[in-house]
C-alpha cells in the first residue's frame, strides 16, 4: 500500500459524528496527496457551517497524523455540491423514499413507548435514563419527546437551550446526547415560545414529522416519551403506531396506579401491547437504615395484575425516591452516569439489561436472523 492510500485508509474511518458513519461510506472524502512525511487531505462537508466540521477536520488531522511516517497534515475542508448531497441523502434512506415513516411494522427498530396516567410520577425522568443506559449497554438508541406541551427531555439530558438538528436538504439530524438520538419541540421553540395552543392537528403533525422527516438510522430501540394521560398525541402515536410496545410507569401510590391502569388499557385499544409497569418513587432506605415510603407501596403490583387479565403483564422495576436522579435530570447528567451506584441508577440500568435482552415478541414476523 502506498502511504497515501494508507492517509486515505486511516482518513476514510473517521467517524462523522451526526452521522455516526465512517466519512468513507458518506463520500466525504477527496483528493490525498503525501509528499514525504507531508500529507495533504481534502474533505467535503455536507453543508457550510456544519457543527460538527471542527470535530471532523481535527479527528481527520489525527488520523491521517497517526499514519507512520506522516509527520505534518494539512487539511482542505469544501462542501458538497447539491447534487453529491442528494446522492448522500438517498444513500442514507436506503432505498426508502422521502416522507415514509421508518418504524412501520417491518421496521426492526423496537418502539417503546413510556406511558403513564397522570404526569409528575417520573416518566421523563426515567425515559431518558433508560435511554442513556440501552446507549450505554451498546445499543443504538432515539428517544422521541412526544410530550410536546411539557416537554423536558432536552433539559433531561443536558442537550443546551438553542440546540437545534441539523438540516441536510429534507433531513433532519437529531442531536447526540449522551449517546442517544434526540428529538424534541422544545429544539425548535424560540426563547418563551409557547405551545400551548396546539391542538389536536397541529400535534399530529409534529409527532409525524419527529417520526418521519429526523433521521435516526438505524436504531435497535426508539423510545418515546409520553404525554401525560390519553389526549390527542396518544391517539396519534396509537394510529402511527400501533404495533409499539408500552411501558407504564407509576408511582407506589394507589391514586396514581387508577389512572394508570387507564393508560394502559386505552393503549392497548390501538393494538399496542403493554409489556411491562414500572413503579417509581418507591422506598428510599436511608443510611442509617430508616425506610421512607413518601408515596406507600403496591402501586406497580396493582397495575401490573390489572393489566394482567389477558395477558400477562409484569412489574420490570422498582426505582426508588432518588435524590440524586433528581439532581441528574436538573444538571442533564442522568444518574445512571453521574452517580451510577445510586440505587434509583441501579434499577434503571436492570431495567435496560432485561429489555436489552428480551425478544420483541414478533410473532409472525420476520427476526434478524443469521443461519450458520
Ligand atoms: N425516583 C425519583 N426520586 C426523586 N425524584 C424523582 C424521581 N423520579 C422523578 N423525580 C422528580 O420528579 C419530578 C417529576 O419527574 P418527571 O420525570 O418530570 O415526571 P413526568 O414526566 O411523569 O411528568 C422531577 O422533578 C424529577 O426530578
Ligand atoms: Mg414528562
Amino acid at each position: 500500500m502506498s502511504a497515501a492510500d494508507s492517509v486515505r485508509a486511516a482518513v476514510a474511518a473517521v467517524t462523522d459524528p451526526e452521522l455516526r458513519r465512517p466519512i468513507g461510506d458518506l463520500d466525504m472524502v477527496r483528493e490525498i496527496s503525501v509528499d514525504g512525511a507531508h500529507a495533504r487531505v481534502a474533505i467535503v462537508l455536507t453543508i457550510v457551517g456544519c457543527p460538527a466540521a471542527a470535530r471532523i477536520e481535527s479527528d481527520v488531522r489525527t488520523a491521517a497524523a497517526s499514519v507512520p511516517g506522516i509527520a505534518e497534515v494539512d487539511v482542505e475542508v469544501g462542501v458538497m455540491t447539491p447534487s453529491e448531497r442528494k446522492a448522500l441523502t438517498e444513500k442514507l434512506r436506503d432505498g426508502r423514499p422521502p416522507r415514509q415513516m421508518p418504524f412501520g411494522p417491518d421496521s426492526l427498530t423496537r418502539v417503546i413507548l413510556v406511558s403513564s396516567g397522570k404526569g409528575g410520577v417520573g416518566k421523563s425522568t426515567v425515559t431518558a435514563n433508560l435511554a442513556v443506559a440501552l446507549a450505554a449497554q451498546g445499543l443504538s438508541v432515539g428517544l422521541v419527546d412526544a410530550d410536546v406541551h411539557g416537554f423536558s427531555i432536552p433539559g433531561l439530558l443536558g442537550i443546551p437551550a438553542g440546540t437545534q438538528p441539523t438540516r441536510i436538504d429534507d433531513l433532519m439530524l437529531p442531536p447526540v446526547a449522551h449517546g442517544v438520538k434526540t428529538i424534541s419541540i422544545g429544539m425548535f421553540l424560540r426563547d418563551g415560545e409557547a405551545v400551548v395552543a396546539w391542538r389536536g392537528p397541529m400535534l399530529h403533525r409534529t409527532v409525524q414529522q419527529f417520526l418521519t422527516d429526523v433521521f435516526f438510522g438505524d436504531l435497535d430501540i426508539l423510545l418515546i416519551d409520553m404525554p401525560p394521560g390519553t389526549g390527542d398525541i396518544a391517539i396519534s402515536i396509537g394510529q402511527l403506531l400501533p404495533h409499539a410496545e408500552v411501558l407504564v410507569v407509576t408511582t407506589p401510590q394507589a391514586a396514581a396506579s387508577d389512572v394508570a391502569i387507564r393508560s394502559g388499557l386505552v393503549a392497548r385499544q390501538t393494538g399496542q401491547r403493554v409489556i411491562g409497569v414500572v413503579e417509581n418513587m418507591g422506598a428510599l432506605t436511608l443510611p442509617d437504615g430508616t425506610v421512607v415510603d413518601l408515596f406507600g407501596s403496591g402501586g406497580g403490583a396493582a397495575v401490573a395484575s390489572a393489566l394482567s387479565e389477558t395477558q400477562s403483564v409484569p412489574l420490570l422495576a422498582s426505582i426508588p425516591l432518588s435524590p440524586a436522579l433528581r439532581t441528574g435530570g436538573d444538571e442533564g447528567v442522568p444518574v445512571v452516569l453521574s452517580a451510577p451506584g445510586d440505587a434509583a441508577a441501579v434499577a434503571i440500568r436492570d431495567l435496560a439489561a432485561s429489555l436489552a435482552t428480551q425478544g420483541r415478541g414478533l410473532a409472525g414476523r420476520s427476526l434478524p436472523m443469521t443461519l450458520g
